[in-house]
């Protein structure tokens, strides 16, 4: 378990998060209903073959040293869709107007990755899912969250299912490396209109 995050690393998540608005949602696991759910799923499989290694990201490492920690594919009008389609389930849950950020991946991450416990964007990746599209996996990779109290927990979210979280506030990631073939996830992102 790669608990310790880097000095260099929480130094930068230090610095964003203090510039994050707290809203105090927390985080919530739901489900995307079954059309869209089957929609993404179609959509990556589809899409296997185009996926190219992602470009470094600090947080996200391999405990391998050899394989490159994830892949990624951006179809920019199929995100855009998804971010619309899933904006008012954010609306909801945040219990006010949002606009639109951005729509990350879908990536997948490789045998051995992790991700650091980090906070994102503080301009506009304020309001977040993260959503499991599939796996191979020999044993749970949990997505782990930090709430509003300091408490840890950890959440196995299978695909079809997502967390809603305050992604710029809440330290996440999944510092567990992975134990399996491949995981594959997408993020949508939002910001408050106020
Ligand atoms: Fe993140």
């Amino acid at each position: 378990m790669k608990d310790e995050v880097p000095a260099e690393l929480q130094a930068i998540t230090d610095k964003l998060r203090a510039q994050a608005p707290i809203l105090g949602l927390g985080y919530k696991k739901s489900r995307l209903d079954d059309h869209l759910f089957d929609r993404l799923q179609s959509h990556f499989f589809d899409s296997v073959d185009k996926f190219a290694k992602e470009q470094h990201v600090s947080f996200l490492q391999s405990d391998t040293g050899e394989i490159h920690p994830s892949l990624v594919y951006i179809d920019e009008a199929f995100n855009q869709e998804l971010l619309q389609q899933l904006h008012s389930r954010h609306e909801d849950w945040a219990g006010r107007k949002l606009k639109l950020s951005g729509c990350f991946g879908p990536r997948i991450y490789t045998r051995g990755s992790f991700l650091y416990l980090h906070t994102d964007r503080p301009e506009t990746h304020i309001v977040s899912s993260t959503i499991t599209i599939a796996r191979e996996v020999d044993e749970p990779w949990p997505f782990r969250i930090e709430d509003h109290s300091g408490e840890i927990h950890d959440m196995i979210i299978e695909p079809g299912e997502m967390v809603f979280y305050e992604g710029a506030y809440l330290r996440h990631g999944r510092p567990q490396p992975l134990n399996g073939n491949y995981f594959a996830n997408i993020f949508v992102h939002y910001a408050p209109v106020e």
